[in-house]
Parts: structure tokens; C-alpha cells; sequence
């Protein structure tokens, strides 16, 4: 359920399964298309899916966006006993209501940066005037805000001026309640873990760039690239990480009478007191699926299948097996992006198969099917994967493939995984 480069991703591995019957994909794109067969219903449209997956009499719906699952679609697919990849509404508040997220974190002690969250200006001043916050909290609408909600103030006359930008609907209702919270420094870590609401299983790494230009400059974006495995990750680390947050997370939601199906998503600062959670979301990363899903070293449809169910056998390893390369991720986009975007232009270059030559991958995320072919439908518009035995042979793959397709506006980061990596 998507239409993606993630869910592109996602589709692509789920078609290698020798367990799959058929694939329905919605609504798809270009390049999914010519793995299943789609369904024109968007991905917002929840009641909508669960209409498609009781016609098409489905036994497994993978949700590939948070939107439709904070609206109820795992619930609704429950009442006509469909199992989902992807939690119910009350759980998927990890992601849809920050205010939730930190409060879930304090309840079941989950390292996280100290907050507050104040749904006026009496509880705004409140908050700030303790200073326990630090000089320069981070902002937050506690809602879905699709990348827009988080502001980083620069100078603290700026907080108040956001937070009350936000608390007098700036963002609508994502923002009537707004999280002010410390600002804490260290490089960032996307952890996946797939779960059936009682066990976890590790599901691999990723660290994203978020920012649009070379050198992490210039606005925010849903991401320009990524890299698997993470930063600064080894076998330690993640220990600590499963134990500190990923159990305590899903037992706690277990706990709450709220237990969680799906892939896990845990967006970690590692700070010089231990990796903090900066955010949870109820889906994989995107561009970081990109980066994951040729790494998967086993055939994923049992497991999400397994964990639908809420059935994931104790005989089941405690992490998915990975390929021991790297891989880097490269975003094609169209060069307004993050702004409004012209689309609909012609690609040249695309390969037809996902996998394109020797350890180079390429999946879809905005196109569609235009007069003259695919064409530019959005402003992430291509992911481009390299797979390599070391982060500089992964790179120069991804960076060729990303050579090879074309059209007018492309732009693309050329600085993916050229700093400082880990191993
Ligand atoms: P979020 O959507 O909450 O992960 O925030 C988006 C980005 O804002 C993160 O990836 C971080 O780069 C940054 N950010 C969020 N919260 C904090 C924080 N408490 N301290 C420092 N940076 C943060
Ligand atoms: N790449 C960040 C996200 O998917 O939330």
C-alpha cells in the first residue's frame, strides 16, 4: 500500500518470495507496476483500501505510509479479518501524536531528550521559564506535519514566535498541541525492528540526509539520501539500543492494551549519554528502505506475515539476516524540491528492472506513466541504491547509476556517504 520509492522497495522484495501468490499494488507507480498489478486507490484513502482487500480477498495488507494507519486502517482490515503489516490507530500514535511519543517514552523510561508540551500561551511561558528546557529547545507540532513540523530556532526570540505560529494554526490541527523539547547533539541513527506486539526482531540500520544541499545545508527535506548500515553502529550499541528502547517500546504498548504489528522505526540521537529517541515512526524510512532492502538477506514476506498475525515464532532468529555490504542511496529530485515542483517531464535512462547491472538498484518514487513514457510526477522522483564491499566502491555505484538517468531538472546531493562513516 503505497506508492513510493519505499513501497517500490518493499514491493520489489516481496515479489522475490517464493510464498507470494499474486501482488496487488495501491496505487503504485511506474516502476511497481511492473512488479504487481495496481489498484487505483490512494494511499489516504483507508476506507477505501480496506474495500480493495476484501474484494481482492488479500491475506496480508503491507502498509507502506504512516497516514492511513493513524486513520484506522489496521483496525478496520482487523473487523473483516484481514491481517495488516502495520499497527492500529492507538498504536501508530507513537508517530501521529508527538505529545503521546514523549509522554509513552517518560512513562516506560525510554531515553529521551527532556520536554514539555503546552497546548497555549500560558503553558508556553510556563515551559520556557524554568530554563530546564536549555537556551534553544526544538519546537515541535505534536501532529503529522509530513517533515514541515519540527523547527530548529536559531535565537530564542524565535522559539515562542513558532511554538504560537504553530499553536494558532500554522499547520492546522497538527500543531494545537506543540512539544518544546531539548536540543540535543550527536549523529542521528534509524533503527528498524519488525514486531508482533511481544517479540522483537532487529530489521537493520540506516542513517539519512535530510538536508536538500551538499555539506547538510538549506531546508529540510523527507530525505536525499541514505546509507545502510548506520552510523556508528556495532554489535554493543544495538545491544543497548533492543534493551533501552525497541522492548521497553513494544512491551509498553503491549502493556497499554495497545499492541504493536509492524515495522518499528526509532529515530535516535546517539548523545554522549547514550542514543535518545528523537522520534518513532510506524513505518520504514523512506529514502532508508531504499538503503535497506537489497541488504535483506532473507525472504521478508514470512516475517511480515508472521508478525501481522501477532504469531512470530520463538524459533525465529532475534535479527533479520543482513548482507554484510554497504549501500548508499541517492535521490533524484526535481530541482525546486523541497518548494512546489513542475512534473511532468519525460525520464531518459531508466532500466526497467529494478536491479540495473552489477549491484546497482533503482526504484521509483514520484513518476508516473505519461504520453511518452514515465515521466516526473512529484519532487523525490527517482532512488538510486549502490551496493559495495566498502562505502567508496557502494557510493561510485550509486553515483554512476544516478548519471545514467536524466531529464531536465534532475538534481541530486553529490555528497551521499562521502564523510565520515563508520566501519
Ligand atoms: P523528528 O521528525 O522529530 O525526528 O525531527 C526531525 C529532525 O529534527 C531530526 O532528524 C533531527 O535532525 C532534528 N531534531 C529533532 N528533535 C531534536 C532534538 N531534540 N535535538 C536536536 N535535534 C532534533
Ligand atoms: N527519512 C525519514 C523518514 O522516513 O521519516
Amino acid at each position: 500500500m503505497g506508492g513510493g520509492g519505499r513501497e517500490h522497495a518493499l514491493a520489489w522484495r516481496l515479489s522475490r518470495s517464493p510464498e507470494l501468490g499474486a501482488l496487488i499494488a495501491a496505487p503504485g507507480n511506474p516502476g511497481i507496476g511492473r512488479l504487481a498489478r495496481l489498484a487505483p486507490v490512494s494511499a489516504g484513502d483507508a476506507p477505501g483500501m480496506c474495500r480493495l482487500a476484501s474484494h481482492e480477498g488479500v491475506d496480508l495488507v503491507v502498509a507502506g505510509p504512516e497516514a492511513p494507519l493513524a486513520d484506522g486502517l489496521a483496525d478496520r482490515l482487523a473487523e473483516v479479518g484481514i491481517p495488516c503489516f502495520g499497527p492500529r490507530a492507538e498504536a501508530a500514535r507513537l508517530e501521529s501524536s508527538k505529545a503521546f511519543a514523549r509522554a509513552f517514552c517518560a512513562r516506560h523510561r525510554i531515553p529521551a531528550p527532556r520536554h514539555a508540551t503546552v497546548r497555549d500561551a500560558a503553558g508556553l511561558r510556563r515551559a520556557l521559564a524554568g530554563g530546564e528546557l536549555g537556551d534553544l529547545p526544538v519546537v515541535k507540532a505534536s501532529g503529522l506535519a509530513g517533515g514541515k513540523g519540527v523547527l530548529l530556532p536559531e535565537d530564542p526570540s524565535a522559539i515562542e514566535r513558532e511554538a504560537m505560529a504553530l499553536l494558532d494554526g500554522r499547520l492546522g490541527a497538527a500543531g494545537s498541541e506543540v512539544v518544546l523539547e531539548e536540543r540535543l547533539e550527536g549523529p542521528e541513527l534509524s533503527v528498524f525492528a519488525v514486531t508482533d506486539g511481544k517479540r522483537v526482531i532487529h530489521a537493520g540500520t540506516a542513517s539519512d540526509f535530510k538536508r536538500r544541499f551538499d555539506g547538510d545545508r538549506g531546508p529540510n527535506t523527507g530525505g536525499m539520501g541514505s546509507v545502510s548500515p548506520g552510523h556508528q553502529v556495532g554489535p554493543g550499541l544495538l545491544a543497548r539500543i533492543r534493551r533501552e528502547v525497541l522492548e521497553p517500546a513494544v512491551l509498553g504498548l503491549a502493556a497499554e492494551g495497545a499492541p504493536y504489528r509492524g515495522v518499528l522505526y526509532a529515530g535516535l540521537m546517539l548523545t554522549a549519554d547514550g542514543p535518545k529517541v528523537l522520534e518513532f515512526n510506524v513505518r520504514f524510512g523512506d529514502p532508508e528502505c531504499q538503503a535497506l532492502a537489497p541488504r535483506f538477506d532473507e525472504d521478508l514476506l514470512p516475517v511480515f506475515f508472521e508478525a501481522a498475525r501477532g504469531e512470530l515464532p520463538a524459533a525465529r532468529p532475534p535479527a533479520l539476516r543482513m548482507r554484510p555490504e554497504r549501500s548508499v542511496t541517492v535521490i533524484l529530485a526535481e530541482g525546486a524540491y523541497p518548494g512546489p515542483v513542475e512534473t511532468g517531464a519525460s525520464i531518459a535512462g531508466l532500466p526497467d528492472a529494478v536491479e540495473s547491472g552489477e549491484r546497482a538498484f533503482v526504484f521509483h518514487a514520484g513518476t508516473r506513466e505519461g504520453a511518452g513514457g514515465v515521466e516526473t510526477a512529484g519532487g523525490r522522483v527517482i532512488a538510486v541504491t549502490g551496493l559495495g564491499t566498502t562505502w567508496a566502491e557502494a557510493r561510485e555505484t550509486a553515483y554512476r547509476t544516478a548519471e545514467s538517468i536524466h531529464w531536465p531538472g534532475r538534481a541530486f546531493r553529490r555528497d551521499i556517504a562521502a564523510g565520515a562513516l563508520p566501519n
